[in-house]
Formats: structure tokens, C-alpha cells, sequence
């Protein structure tokens, strides 16, 4: 029969549903929704498939253990019970994470270091000796989840996070997370073969991550993960699975499209692009976007504007929003344009009715992706009735 075992992938927090509907589409089992992240079942396989297709999930976390606990006491038994030997060697370094909620122990530092005191002795009863720790490039990273009542603790499969995809070489102006920018492409809905723009494209996250998806490229496909040194790891079936991705990629070129003011960022996106071996699905310009015009009847418009810190920039970025309206307004009826922005007021500055508002989060930052509708013929986009899950 085959062994299920449990895992959890977090994402930013308002990706949980997509991130769901792709791990069911990855064959996970029993997929659980929950704030920040999405729990589901599965063999090593399944684990392994995660970890090289997921766009969305910023890691695939193995759980092994969950109690209820009460002191730094409790924490210490919960990873000492856990036989790590059998997992990975004791040459592999090890960091231990801690995340709590509410935890009503003093100090969640204090708690890690129990956690990885337990795993030490652990090891020094089974082998005579014990792992290093190595905080900056550990070969296995241990999580501990609290709670105000349960203790998790979980085996990080990934390694690196996911969105560190191995293809980023330059940054833009603040650019966006590659998991982060693959969530909201699934939020607008945008499918390979229609028309794509991002006209504020900076470092070109949102189109490479759409190029990978058109062109059937596993995200993971240029990375390593920890769980190759996993002891039970079986080297053949992930060879198998490398290799049906591989066999699922095409040559297709769709028009991607892509449009920045700054020169400078555009060469960065142009190397990422390359970088990602998907410059031949996207076409590059340097334009202003009051400039900007239709590259097809309809598609999708995605972006993420600048956003100023200080008020002052804050202001002067605002009086451009109702001309981002009046661009949309005048050249892209048949369109569905996105603003993916920290700036909650956007809306109610840009001139048009947003038909729905997404919150988001950008690590703590939160956030809204703003749907406008853009109708052809008239401005009937203004009487479309206004889905919103926001509290803004
Ligand atoms: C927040 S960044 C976009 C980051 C991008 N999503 C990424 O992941 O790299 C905003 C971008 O808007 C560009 N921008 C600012 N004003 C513009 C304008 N008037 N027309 C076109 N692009 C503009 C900036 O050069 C910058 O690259």
C-alpha cells in the first residue's frame, strides 16, 4: 500500500486558493486551503513533482511530528522522538526556523535551540556524533511551527525557497517574488495563447513567469532541492520526472509583451530573459505607458506600478493614476487590465470602477491586484456590478 505522508506549502497570504487548485492538478491528496499556505497529502512522489512544478508555493514543508506542549521542555522531546538518522546523514549542516502564533513560551529563539539540542541528541544516540549547524547555507532546514497549544515540526524538502527559480541575474526597481508573480498571473485568470502586456514590465517577472507557463517549463527545472539528499530519496524516479517535464516543454513562441520607460531595467529584463531561455516568447519596448497601445483586439493587462514610500513620492505617483485610466479608457476597450499595487487608494484615484479587488500580501506589505473591465464600445465598464473582497 502506498505511504501517505503530510505536507504543507506556504505561500503569500491571498494565493491559498490557487495554490490549491495547482497542487490538486499535481495529484495532492487531501488539499487543505488554510491562512498562509496549503496543507495536502501525498507519497515522495508527489512531494518531489511539487517541489519542481509548483509556480505558486514558496516551499514543500514535510511534517513529521505535532503535539500539543506546554514548556521548551516538551519542544526538546518532540524533535529528540524524531529519528533524523533515518532521514539524512549527520555530515549534512542543519539551521532550525521558528515560526509562533500565539506561542505562550517567553522565547521562540529558545525554543529553536531546543529543537536543535533534541536533533543533536538524537543523532549522538544513534551515531556518536552530531550535525553542524550552518545558519547561511544549511543543507536542511528544519521548521518549528507554534502555536498557542501544538508544536509542528517539519523537514523542509525545497531547500532553497521556490521562487529562487535559478534564473534571476538582474533586479529592477523592487521586483516582484517569482512565486508572488505567478500567483496573481493565475488570479487573472490568463491562459497561454492569449494576448499578455505588462507595460510597466521593470525586471519582467510577471512575463517570464508567463513564457515558463506557455512554454511548459517545470520552474524547477534549473535548481536543486534538499530532498535529493534525503536518505530515502530515489534518484530514478526523480530522473523520470525531470524527464517527463522536459518531454511536456515546447518551442512555441505566443507574443508575450512587455513595455518599460527605463532603458537600464529593460536590459535587466532582457537578461532575465535569456537567462530563463524564454526570449524568444516575449517581445520587449521602451515606452512610456501613456504611450502605450493595444497589441491585439483583447487580453490582458497586468502590471505593477511603482509605489512610492515617502508621501511626497506617493503624491506625485498618484497624479498619473486617472492617466493609466484614460490610457485604458480611450485604447483598450476589449481588455482586462490588472494594477497589482501597495497603494490602496489607487482605485480611487485611476477614474475607473474596479469590478474586483484581491487582497494580497507582499511579505508584510499589504496589498491589492485591482480588475477593470475594459468593454468595448462605450464606458459600460462603469455600470458592471463590483465584486470586492477587500475591506478597502
Ligand atoms: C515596481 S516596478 C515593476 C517591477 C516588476 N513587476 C518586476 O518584477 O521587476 C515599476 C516599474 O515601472 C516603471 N515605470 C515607471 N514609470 C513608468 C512610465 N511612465 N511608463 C512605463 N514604465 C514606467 C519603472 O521603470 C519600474 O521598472
Amino acid at each position: 500500500m502506498k505511504q501517505l505522508f503530510h505536507f504543507f506549502a506556504p505561500c503569500p497570504r491571498g494565493l491559498e486558493n490557487v495554490l490549491a487548485q495547482e497542487l490538486t492538478e499535481l495529484k495532492a491528496e487531501n488539499v487543505q486551503p488554510t491562512d498562509g499556505g496549503v496543507g495536502f497529502s501525498g507519497g515522495m512522489r508527489t512531494m518531489m513533482r511539487a517541489n519542481l512544478h509548483s509556480r505558486i508555493a514558496s516551499r514543500i514543508l514535510w511534517k513529521l511530528a505535532e503535539k500539543p506542549y506546554r514548556s521548551e521542555e516538551d519542544i526538546y522531546r518532540l524533535a529528540r522522538d524524531i529519528e533524523w538518522p533515518d532521514l539524512f546523514a549527520v555530515e549534512n549542516t542543519i539551521k532550525v526556523n521558528v515560526t509562533a502564533v500565539k506561542s505562550p513560551l517567553r522565547s521562540p529563539e529558545f525554543a529553536g535551540l531546543k529543537t536543535k539540542d533534541g536533533i543533536c541528541d538524537r543523532f549522538r544516540l544513534k551515531t556518536g556524533s552530531r550535525p553542524s549547524v550552518d545558519t547561511r547555507e544549511p543543507d536542511m532546514r528544519i521548521h518549528l511551527f507554534l502555536t498557542d497549544r501544538m508544536a509542528a515540526m517539519y523537514l523542509d524538502t525545497s531547500g532553497e525557497a521556490l521562487f529562487k527559480r535559478g534564473y534571476r541575474l538582474d533586479a529592477g526597481e523592487a521586483p516582484l517574488r517569482e512565486n508572488l508573480a505567478a500567483g496573481i498571473l493565475a488570479l487573472t485568470g490568463w491562459q497561454p495563447g492569449q494576448s499578455l502586456y505588462d507595460p510597466m514590465c521593470g525586471s519582467g517577472t510577471f512575463l517570464i513567469e508567463a513564457a515558463l507557463k506557455a512554454r511548459g517549463i517545470a520552474p524547477g527545472m534549473r535548481r536543486s532541492f534538499a530532498f535529493q539528499q534525503f536518505r530515502m530519496h530515489n534518484a530514478a524516479e526523480w530522473d523520470k520526472l525531470r524527464t517527463d517535464a522536459r518531454a511536456q516543454e515546447n518551442k512555441e513562441c505566443f507574443a508575450i509583451h512587455g513595455s518599460d520607460v527605463s532603458s537600464t531595467v529593460l536590459k535587466h529584463a532582457e537578461a532575465n530573459l535569456e537567462a530563463a531561455g524564454v526570449i524568444d516568447t516575449v517581445l520587449l519596448k521602451q515606452l512610456n505607458v501613456l504611450d502605450a497601445k493595444p497589441v491585439a483586439e483583447s487580453g490582458i493587462w497586468l502590471c505593477n506600478p511603482p509605489y512610492g514610500v515617502r508621501l511626497d513620492e506617493k503624491e506625485k505617483l498618484a497624479a498619473f493614476y486617472p492617466q493609466w485610466g484614460d490610457v485604458l479608457k480611450q485604447r483598450f476597450a476589449g481588455w482586462r487590465a490588472y494594477f497589482f499595487t501597495g497603494d490602496l487608494d489607487l482605485a480611487k484615484k485611476i477614474g475607473l470602477k474596479a469590478s474586483k479587488r484581491t487582497v494580497l500580501f507582499n511579505g508584510a506589505l499589504e496589498c491589492r491586484l485591482f480588475e477593470y473591465v475594459m468593454q468595448a464600445g462605450s464606458m459600460r465598464e462603469r455600470e458592471k456590478p463590483v465584486t470586492d473582497n477587500s475591506k478597502a
